[in-house]
Protein backbone atom coordinates (compact mmCIF):
# COMPACT_ATOMS: atom_id res chain seq x y z
CA UNK A 1 0.00 0.00 0.00
CA UNK A 2 1.03 3.60 -0.96
CA UNK A 3 2.55 5.76 2.32
CA UNK A 4 0.36 8.24 2.72
CA UNK A 5 1.72 12.02 1.51
CA UNK A 6 3.05 14.80 4.31
CA UNK A 7 0.63 17.26 3.03
CA UNK A 8 -2.40 14.30 3.58
CA UNK A 9 -1.35 13.53 7.37
CA UNK A 10 -0.80 17.04 7.76
CA UNK A 11 -4.81 17.85 6.97
CA UNK A 12 -6.09 14.47 8.04
CA UNK A 13 -4.65 15.88 11.70
CA UNK A 14 -5.77 19.36 11.35
CA UNK A 15 -9.28 17.78 10.37
CA UNK A 16 -9.92 15.53 13.12
CA UNK A 17 -7.92 18.63 15.84
CA UNK A 18 -11.01 21.00 14.30
CA UNK A 19 -13.28 18.79 14.37
CA UNK A 20 -13.36 17.23 17.75
CA UNK A 21 -12.64 21.07 18.71
CA UNK A 22 -15.83 21.67 16.95
CA UNK A 23 -17.91 20.04 18.60
CA UNK A 24 -16.72 20.30 21.86
CA UNK A 25 -16.97 24.27 21.73
CA UNK A 26 -20.54 24.09 19.76
CA UNK A 27 -20.05 27.44 18.30
CA UNK A 28 -18.98 26.58 14.65
CA UNK A 29 -22.04 28.09 12.59
CA UNK A 30 -23.94 31.44 12.93
CA UNK A 31 -27.48 29.91 11.64
CA UNK A 32 -29.09 33.12 9.42
CA UNK A 33 -31.97 31.79 7.37
CA UNK A 34 -32.64 34.10 4.50
CA UNK A 35 -36.15 34.42 3.23
CA UNK A 36 -34.36 34.35 -0.46
CA UNK A 37 -30.73 34.36 -1.12
CA UNK A 38 -30.54 38.52 -1.22
CA UNK A 39 -29.30 40.42 1.47
CA UNK A 40 -31.06 43.51 1.17
CA UNK A 41 -30.95 46.33 -1.70
CA UNK A 42 -28.70 45.57 -4.18
CA UNK A 43 -26.68 43.16 -2.51
CA UNK A 44 -26.87 38.73 -2.30
CA UNK A 45 -25.03 36.33 -0.28
CA UNK A 46 -22.55 34.39 -1.39
CA UNK A 47 -21.72 32.05 1.73
CA UNK A 48 -21.39 34.07 4.83
CA UNK A 49 -20.60 37.11 2.39
CA UNK A 50 -22.82 40.34 1.24
CA UNK A 51 -21.91 40.73 -2.27
CA UNK A 52 -23.28 42.94 -4.75
CA UNK A 53 -26.07 41.18 -6.91
CA UNK A 54 -24.27 41.35 -9.97
CA UNK A 55 -21.37 39.93 -8.82
CA UNK A 56 -22.82 36.66 -7.03
CA UNK A 57 -23.44 34.45 -10.16
CA UNK A 58 -20.21 34.96 -11.55
CA UNK A 59 -18.70 34.15 -8.03
CA UNK A 60 -20.86 30.69 -8.15
CA UNK A 61 -19.89 30.28 -11.40
CA UNK A 62 -15.92 29.98 -11.02
CA UNK A 63 -16.67 28.03 -7.65
CA UNK A 64 -18.16 25.48 -10.05
CA UNK A 65 -16.10 25.69 -12.80
CA UNK A 66 -12.97 24.74 -10.21
CA UNK A 67 -14.88 22.08 -8.50
CA UNK A 68 -15.96 20.62 -11.97
CA UNK A 69 -13.78 17.83 -12.60
CA UNK A 70 -13.12 16.78 -8.91
CA UNK A 71 -17.08 16.88 -8.59
CA UNK A 72 -18.24 13.36 -8.40
CA UNK A 73 -15.25 12.13 -6.27
CA UNK A 74 -15.74 15.30 -3.62
CA UNK A 75 -19.34 14.14 -3.48
CA UNK A 76 -18.96 10.66 -2.17
CA UNK A 77 -16.21 11.96 -0.05
CA UNK A 78 -17.82 14.76 1.85
CA UNK A 79 -21.13 12.46 2.26
CA UNK A 80 -19.68 9.12 2.86
CA UNK A 81 -22.02 8.46 -0.34
CA UNK A 82 -25.16 8.80 1.62
CA UNK A 83 -25.85 11.79 -1.63
CA UNK A 84 -26.44 8.83 -3.70
CA UNK A 85 -29.14 7.55 -1.07
CA UNK A 86 -30.58 10.96 -0.99
CA UNK A 87 -30.85 11.22 -5.03
CA UNK A 88 -32.37 7.31 -4.70
CA UNK A 89 -34.98 8.93 -2.80
CA UNK A 90 -36.07 12.09 -4.71
CA UNK A 91 -36.63 9.26 -7.69
CA UNK A 92 -38.72 7.05 -5.22
CA UNK A 93 -41.03 10.48 -4.74
CA UNK A 94 -40.87 11.72 -8.57
CA UNK A 95 -41.31 7.84 -9.38
CA UNK A 96 -41.56 9.05 -13.28
CA UNK A 97 -43.35 7.16 -15.76
CA UNK A 98 -42.83 5.84 -18.93
CA UNK A 99 -43.34 9.03 -21.23
CA UNK A 100 -42.57 11.43 -19.35
CA UNK A 101 -40.09 14.54 -20.03
CA UNK A 102 -37.87 15.91 -17.14
CA UNK A 103 -36.39 18.96 -17.04
CA UNK A 104 -33.29 19.07 -14.32
CA UNK A 105 -32.13 22.20 -13.58
CA UNK A 106 -28.64 23.08 -12.02
CA UNK A 107 -28.22 19.29 -13.43
CA UNK A 108 -24.30 19.40 -12.81
CA UNK A 109 -23.17 15.84 -14.20
CA UNK A 110 -26.28 14.47 -14.55
CA UNK A 111 -26.49 12.21 -11.50
CA UNK A 112 -30.59 12.88 -11.10
CA UNK A 113 -31.05 12.74 -14.79
CA UNK A 114 -29.30 9.42 -15.20
CA UNK A 115 -31.17 7.80 -12.40
CA UNK A 116 -34.57 9.05 -13.98
CA UNK A 117 -34.08 7.06 -17.42
CA UNK A 118 -32.45 4.30 -14.99
CA UNK A 119 -35.84 4.00 -12.92
CA UNK A 120 -38.18 4.85 -16.25
CA UNK A 121 -36.22 1.76 -18.11
CA UNK A 122 -36.84 -0.56 -14.96
CA UNK A 123 -40.48 0.69 -15.01
CA UNK A 124 -40.42 0.31 -18.56
CA UNK A 125 -39.27 -3.46 -18.37
CA UNK A 126 -41.63 -4.31 -15.65
CA UNK A 127 -44.33 -3.10 -17.90
CA UNK A 128 -43.33 -5.31 -20.51
CA UNK A 129 -42.78 -8.00 -18.65
CA UNK A 130 -46.48 -8.11 -17.14
CA UNK A 131 -47.58 -7.78 -20.98
CA UNK A 132 -45.81 -10.93 -21.77
CA UNK A 133 -46.56 -12.64 -18.68
CA UNK A 134 -50.60 -12.23 -20.03
CA UNK A 135 -48.97 -14.11 -23.70
CA UNK A 136 -47.56 -17.41 -21.56
CA UNK A 137 -47.23 -19.29 -24.65
CA UNK A 138 -46.87 -16.07 -27.36
CA UNK A 139 -46.25 -17.49 -30.94
CA UNK A 140 -43.30 -16.47 -32.88
CA UNK A 141 -44.63 -13.34 -34.69
CA UNK A 142 -45.99 -12.08 -31.51
CA UNK A 143 -42.33 -12.46 -29.77
CA UNK A 144 -40.74 -10.99 -33.30
CA UNK A 145 -43.06 -7.95 -32.75
CA UNK A 146 -42.29 -7.23 -28.79
CA UNK A 147 -38.69 -7.59 -28.96
CA UNK A 148 -39.09 -4.86 -32.21
CA UNK A 149 -41.48 -2.93 -30.07
CA UNK A 150 -39.46 -3.11 -26.80
CA UNK A 151 -36.41 -2.01 -28.73
CA UNK A 152 -38.16 1.11 -29.94
CA UNK A 153 -39.63 2.36 -26.46
CA UNK A 154 -37.22 1.04 -24.23
CA UNK A 155 -38.12 4.25 -22.44
CA UNK A 156 -41.39 4.86 -23.57
CA UNK A 157 -40.87 8.10 -25.10
CA UNK A 158 -39.16 9.60 -21.97
CA UNK A 159 -36.31 12.20 -22.18
CA UNK A 160 -34.37 14.06 -19.54
CA UNK A 161 -32.92 17.36 -20.34
CA UNK A 162 -30.14 18.32 -18.12
CA UNK A 163 -30.21 22.38 -17.89
CA UNK A 164 -26.75 24.35 -15.96
CA UNK A 165 -25.45 27.20 -16.26
CA UNK A 166 -21.81 26.00 -16.03
CA UNK A 167 -20.53 24.66 -19.25
CA UNK A 168 -17.34 23.18 -17.18
CA UNK A 169 -19.73 20.89 -15.13
CA UNK A 170 -21.91 19.60 -18.35
CA UNK A 171 -18.75 18.25 -20.14
CA UNK A 172 -18.02 16.61 -17.19
CA UNK A 173 -21.31 15.23 -17.29
CA UNK A 174 -21.44 14.93 -21.36
CA UNK A 175 -18.42 12.71 -20.44
CA UNK A 176 -19.55 10.52 -17.84
CA UNK A 177 -22.94 9.97 -19.97
CA UNK A 178 -20.66 8.86 -22.58
CA UNK A 179 -18.54 6.30 -20.24
CA UNK A 180 -21.77 5.09 -18.70
CA UNK A 181 -23.71 4.48 -22.11
CA UNK A 182 -26.64 7.29 -21.46
CA UNK A 183 -27.08 8.32 -24.66
CA UNK A 184 -30.54 7.51 -25.60
CA UNK A 185 -32.88 10.21 -24.31
CA UNK A 186 -31.00 12.85 -22.75
CA UNK A 187 -29.81 15.74 -23.93
CA UNK A 188 -27.46 18.61 -22.50
CA UNK A 189 -28.40 22.57 -22.52
CA UNK A 190 -26.60 25.74 -20.81
CA UNK A 191 -29.08 27.91 -19.09
CA UNK A 192 -29.78 29.77 -16.22
CA UNK A 193 -32.17 28.83 -13.98
CA UNK A 194 -33.77 32.29 -13.74
CA UNK A 195 -34.09 32.94 -17.05
CA UNK A 196 -34.77 29.57 -18.96
CA UNK A 197 -34.28 28.42 -22.47
CA UNK A 198 -37.71 26.94 -23.20
CA UNK A 199 -41.18 27.50 -24.45
CA UNK A 200 -43.58 27.60 -21.22
CA UNK A 201 -45.67 24.56 -20.74
CA UNK A 202 -42.57 21.78 -21.96
CA UNK A 203 -41.78 19.28 -19.01
CA UNK A 204 -44.21 16.81 -16.48
CA UNK A 205 -41.18 17.49 -13.72
CA UNK A 206 -38.84 19.88 -13.22
CA UNK A 207 -36.48 18.62 -10.68
CA UNK A 208 -33.27 20.77 -9.45
CA UNK A 209 -31.03 19.30 -6.93
CA UNK A 210 -28.41 21.03 -4.90
CA UNK A 211 -29.37 23.94 -7.56
CA UNK A 212 -31.46 26.66 -6.02
CA UNK A 213 -29.37 28.11 -3.12
CA UNK A 214 -26.52 28.95 -5.69
CA UNK A 215 -29.35 31.35 -7.52
CA UNK A 216 -29.26 34.75 -7.13
CA UNK A 217 -32.81 35.19 -7.11
CA UNK A 218 -34.60 32.64 -6.27
CA UNK A 219 -38.02 33.69 -6.30
CA UNK A 220 -37.23 34.17 -10.34
CA UNK A 221 -35.92 30.30 -10.45
CA UNK A 222 -39.28 29.38 -9.01
CA UNK A 223 -41.29 30.96 -11.37
CA UNK A 224 -39.28 30.13 -14.40
CA UNK A 225 -39.83 26.21 -12.58
CA UNK A 226 -43.50 27.14 -12.50
CA UNK A 227 -43.72 28.49 -16.54
CA UNK A 228 -42.25 25.69 -18.00
CA UNK A 229 -43.96 23.07 -16.58
CA UNK A 230 -46.99 21.45 -17.86
CA UNK A 231 -50.81 22.13 -16.05
CA UNK A 232 -50.22 19.22 -13.67
CA UNK A 233 -46.80 19.24 -13.28
CA UNK A 234 -44.40 18.55 -10.49
CA UNK A 235 -41.83 20.48 -9.47
CA UNK A 236 -39.20 18.91 -7.08
CA UNK A 237 -36.14 20.34 -5.39
CA UNK A 238 -33.38 18.41 -3.20
CA UNK A 239 -31.82 20.66 -1.06
CA UNK A 240 -29.77 20.76 2.31
CA UNK A 241 -32.17 21.38 5.31
CA UNK A 242 -32.52 22.47 8.41
CA UNK A 243 -31.69 19.89 11.18
CA UNK A 244 -34.14 20.52 14.14
CA UNK A 245 -32.35 18.27 16.78
CA UNK A 246 -30.02 20.52 18.68
CA UNK A 247 -27.53 17.23 19.41
CA UNK A 248 -27.49 16.38 15.77
CA UNK A 249 -27.27 19.98 14.22
CA UNK A 250 -24.13 20.82 16.40
CA UNK A 251 -22.44 17.29 15.28
CA UNK A 252 -23.61 18.35 11.72
CA UNK A 253 -22.92 21.80 12.53
CA UNK A 254 -18.81 20.90 13.45
CA UNK A 255 -18.40 18.01 10.80
CA UNK A 256 -19.79 20.95 7.60
CA UNK A 257 -17.14 23.46 8.92
CA UNK A 258 -14.26 21.51 10.41
CA UNK A 259 -13.86 18.43 7.79
CA UNK A 260 -15.55 19.98 4.75
CA UNK A 261 -12.82 22.82 3.39
CA UNK A 262 -10.33 20.29 4.94
CA UNK A 263 -11.62 17.51 2.45
CA UNK A 264 -11.55 20.09 -0.31
CA UNK A 265 -8.43 20.86 0.05
CA UNK A 266 -7.20 17.19 0.50
CA UNK A 267 -9.25 15.77 -2.48
CA UNK A 268 -9.47 18.90 -4.71
CA UNK A 269 -6.81 21.12 -3.57
CA UNK A 270 -9.41 23.89 -3.25
CA UNK A 271 -10.11 24.91 0.41
CA UNK A 272 -12.20 28.55 -0.33
CA UNK A 273 -15.13 26.35 -2.85
CA UNK A 274 -15.76 23.85 -0.12
CA UNK A 275 -15.93 26.52 2.75
CA UNK A 276 -18.25 28.77 0.01
CA UNK A 277 -20.58 25.32 -0.16
CA UNK A 278 -20.95 24.70 3.36
CA UNK A 279 -21.98 28.47 3.97
CA UNK A 280 -24.66 28.46 0.99
CA UNK A 281 -26.23 25.55 2.58
CA UNK A 282 -26.39 27.62 6.10
CA UNK A 283 -28.27 30.36 4.12
CA UNK A 284 -30.99 28.53 2.67
CA UNK A 285 -33.91 28.56 4.04
CA UNK A 286 -35.91 26.21 6.55
CA UNK A 287 -38.16 23.82 5.15
CA UNK A 288 -41.40 25.83 6.48
CA UNK A 289 -39.70 28.95 4.98
CA UNK A 290 -38.80 27.81 1.14
CA UNK A 291 -42.22 25.65 1.53
CA UNK A 292 -43.97 29.32 1.64
CA UNK A 293 -41.54 30.70 -1.45
CA UNK A 294 -43.39 27.83 -3.58
CA UNK A 295 -46.83 28.54 -3.06
CA UNK A 296 -46.09 32.14 -3.39
CA UNK A 297 -44.63 31.18 -6.45
CA UNK A 298 -47.85 29.44 -8.08
CA UNK A 299 -47.41 26.29 -6.28
CA UNK A 300 -49.91 23.40 -5.25
CA UNK A 301 -50.09 21.37 -2.69
CA UNK A 302 -46.73 22.09 -1.12
CA UNK A 303 -44.86 19.57 0.62
CA UNK A 304 -41.61 18.05 2.01
CA UNK A 305 -40.13 15.10 3.33
CA UNK A 306 -37.25 15.47 5.61
CA UNK A 307 -34.19 12.83 4.71
CA UNK A 308 -31.64 11.99 7.76
CA UNK A 309 -32.98 14.08 10.02
CA UNK A 310 -33.46 17.33 7.93
CA UNK A 311 -29.91 17.24 6.76
CA UNK A 312 -31.43 17.24 3.02
CA UNK A 313 -34.93 17.69 2.23
CA UNK A 314 -37.22 17.26 -0.98
CA UNK A 315 -39.80 19.83 -1.57
CA UNK A 316 -42.54 19.03 -3.88
CA UNK A 317 -45.69 20.92 -5.46
CA UNK A 318 -47.52 20.90 -8.59
CA UNK A 319 -48.76 23.45 -11.14
CA UNK A 320 -52.38 23.50 -11.60
C1 LIG B 1 -24.03 21.43 -6.14
S1 LIG B 1 -24.18 21.35 -7.89
C2 LIG B 1 -25.50 20.19 -8.11
C3 LIG B 1 -25.35 19.34 -9.33
C4 LIG B 1 -26.33 18.19 -9.45
N1 LIG B 1 -27.69 18.65 -9.47
C5 LIG B 1 -26.15 17.17 -8.35
O1 LIG B 1 -27.06 17.00 -7.55
O2 LIG B 1 -25.10 16.53 -8.30
C6 LIG B 1 -24.94 22.89 -8.24
C7 LIG B 1 -25.06 23.20 -9.70
O3 LIG B 1 -25.86 24.38 -9.83
C8 LIG B 1 -25.40 25.04 -10.99
N2 LIG B 1 -25.93 26.43 -10.98
C9 LIG B 1 -25.59 27.44 -10.16
N3 LIG B 1 -26.29 28.54 -10.47
C10 LIG B 1 -27.11 28.22 -11.50
C11 LIG B 1 -28.07 28.93 -12.25
N4 LIG B 1 -28.35 30.22 -12.01
N5 LIG B 1 -28.71 28.29 -13.24
C12 LIG B 1 -28.45 27.00 -13.52
N6 LIG B 1 -27.54 26.26 -12.85
C13 LIG B 1 -26.88 26.86 -11.83
C14 LIG B 1 -23.91 24.93 -10.87
O4 LIG B 1 -23.26 25.22 -12.08
C15 LIG B 1 -23.75 23.49 -10.41
O5 LIG B 1 -23.60 22.62 -11.49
Amino acid sequence: MAAPCKPCIRAALLGAFAFTRGVLNSRVAVRTYASDSRDGEGMAHFGFQSVPEGEKAEKVYKVFESVAQKYDIMNDAMSLGVHRLWKDALLRIMNPLPGCRLLDVAGGTGDISFRFLEYVRNQQERLLRRTMRKHQTPTWHEIAASYTSQQATVLGGSRAVVCDINKEMLKVGRQRAKDLSYGTGLSWVVGDAEELPFEDDQFDIYSIAFGIRNVTHMDKALQEAHRVLKPGGRFLCLEFSHVSNPVLSRIYDAYSFQLIPVIGEVIAGDWNSYQYLVESIRRFPDQETFSHMMAEAGFFSVRFTNLTAGVVAVHSGFKL
